[in-house]
């Protein structure tokens, strides 16, 4: 401990409670009367930049940076003892990921987890920007916490993940939410310990968002959802730019962990028992590009993680533009790589395609299907699409339509276009009316409905290897589990089944998911 941290140190552990929680009705007071502008170029414009499509893309030559050294820091390490923490996740899979790592510092502080808000001393949302009902969502709990806030002025609230990257959401929040304690970027989950320390002993509203994204952090602690899945990141950001597409712009650049580190990391999980791991990033196929000094892709890396002895590895999500031979080769060596894929098109017109910026045409796309089939023939497809896209006339939309059944897709995620300040979609007129994108998604989404209830019907009478996750959400006495290729299916069988792989023949296939039996009491197989 140097001179400056054992101040520190001496400072915290005289403080008396009740001078911290005076302080922190005294903020609370003092940014009700402040001039926010005031307050934003004090602490905000310093350390972050609204999105920008030109600088965006000038990024990519930046060094990246590895740091292995992380540690707690010393004065904080038992901080949490005796107190709670929940953190409410509203994103995607790398958002539930950056949760287990937050937890996981939390936890080396001596937090315990909480589901009870009321109990809790430290409340985090981790949040999502990807679409504007995304964003409505936080602002409800927010106004939430305000209640909260008001009845235990001690608990301290964050708002972090990808909303805190957007000046807009900052702004806001510093205008008319004052009573959060800190806010912080995707960039700052490792400075979680000192800006907890900042937002509880200091007088302000902590605001770190880095703009600045060159750096990787290894050997972060992280607690994991369950004992049966988990996630592994290969890389973070994204240099796709689709025009639509806010996460470039609150992720950062495209970043590859160095092979060996996820090596050691899937190794860990297979030696803790994992059954599943799924490898993470905004565009995976584009693992390895950034590594000057190693002629390495996402291939490669697969060819590597099958040869680990855990049963089942997947990966999300796949863009289909860098989606390479040599990941097709791999993965039709099968083992323990699933044969499922998650190939988001979009859309079905390449017109649209291309003011999305998504940098392949429909035939592009049903070729690269094509490939995939004949290397993989029993493959599962499956997508996201965007309905009402600026200009999506009829026609086009007539066209996504047609690729869904020409290529099959068993299931996808469907959304409305919603426009996201800062990309460059967002400059372009709205123009198609709700009333139009409700109808689109609706026959999409009915399309898709059928298809995915042909693809179950023909499971029934079939023997699947299940992956039994625990019990049925709908009813404690079934168990629930997932197939190779990502189905649900919901059977009887003793608890004692949980965390295995067991066979389950099908009985009865729903749209959605499918009923069977257990073939052998809680006999694994792999
Ligand atoms: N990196 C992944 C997707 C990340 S976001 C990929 O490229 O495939 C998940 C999905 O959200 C996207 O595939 C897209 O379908 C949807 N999405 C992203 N931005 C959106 C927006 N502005 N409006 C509506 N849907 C959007
Ligand atoms: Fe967004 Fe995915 Fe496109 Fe990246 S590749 S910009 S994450 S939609
Ligand atoms: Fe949302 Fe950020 Fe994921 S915008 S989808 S949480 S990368």
């Amino acid at each position: 401990m140097n001179e400056q941290q054992r101040k520190e140190m001496n400072q915290i552990n005289q403080a008396n409670p009740a001078d911290i929680k005076s302080d922190q009705e005294e903020n609370l007071d003092r940014l009700k009367n402040i001039d926010s502008d005031e307050l934003i170029g004090k602490y905000f414009q310093t350390t972050y930049e609204p999105p920008n499509l030109k600088k965006a893309k000038k990024r990519r030559r930046e060094d990246v940076k590895i740091h292995y050294d992380y540690q707690v820091p010393e004065d904080m390490a038992n901080i949490g003892k005796d107190k709670k923490f929940l953190i409410r996740t509203y994103g995607c899979q790398m958002n539930e990921h950056d949760t287990e790592v937050m937890a996981g510092l939390l936890t080396d502080m001596g937090y315990q987890s909480t589901d009870n808000a009321q109990e809790a001393d430290i409340i985090l949302l981790n949040t999502c920007a990807i679409r504007e009902n995304a964003e409505n969502k936080v602002f409800g709990e927010i106004g939430h916490l305000k209640t909260l806030k008001t009845e235990n002025p001690d608990v301290i609230l964050g708002v972090c993940g990808c909303m805190s990257q957007e000046e807009s959401v900052v702004n806001r929040i510093l205008k008319k939410h004052p009573f959060i304690d800190m806010i912080f970027g995707t960039h700052n989950i490792h400075r979680l310990p000192q800006l907890l320390k900042e937002a509880m002993f200091g007088k302000e509203m902590v605001v770190e968002v880095w703009s600045k994204e060159g750096d990787i952090i290894e050997n972060l602690p992280k607690v994991r959802k369950g004992k049966i899945k988990g996630w592994v990141n290969i890389m973070y950001g994204c240099d796709k730019f689709c025009t639509y597409c806010i996460v470039p712009y609150t992720r950062g650049k495209e970043r590859s962990r160095r092979p060996e580190d996820i090596i050691q990391e899937v190794r860990q999980l297979a030696a803790q028992g994992y059954k599943e791991v799924t490898l993470l990033g905004q565009n995976v196929n584009a693992y390895g590009k950034d590594l000057t000094d190693i002629e390495y892709g996402l291939g490669d890396l697969m060819d590597e993680i099958s040869k680990i002895d855990i049963p089942r590895v997947r990966f999300t999500t796949s863009h289909p533009r860098d989606f390479d031979d040599r990941l097709i080769e791999v993965l039709a060596k099968g083992g323990n790589l699933l044969d499922h894929i998650h190939l988001p098109v979009q859309s079905g017109s390449s017109e649209v395609l291309r003011v999305m910026a998504r940098r392949y045409t429909r035939e592009r796309y049903l070729e690269l299907v094509d490939k995939i089939r004949t290397a993989m023939p029993n493959a599962t497809l499956t997508t996201d699409i965007i309905v009402g896209f600026p200009n999506e006339t009829d026609e086009q939309f007539e066209e996504t339509l047609s690729l869904v059944e020409e290529v099959g897709f068993e299931s996808a995620y469907t959304f409305i276009y919603s426009p996201r300040e800062g990309t460059p979609a967002a400059r372009w007129e709205d123009n198609i009316p709700m009333e139009v994108k409700k109808e689109r998604l609706q026959r999409l989404n009915k399309l898709i409905n059928k298809q995915s209830a042909e693809a179950m019907k023909k499971y029934e009478g079939q023997t699947v290897k299940v992956l039994v996750e625990g019990e049925s959400k709908k009813n404690p006495d079934v168990l629930a589990g997932y197939t190779e290729r990502n189905k649900l299916v919901n059977f009887k069988a003793p608890t004692s089944a949980i965390g295995k792989i067991v066979e389950v023949k099908i009985t009865n296939a729903k749209t959605w998911s499918l009923d069977g039996e257990m073939v052998e009491d809680a006999v694994e197989v792999k």
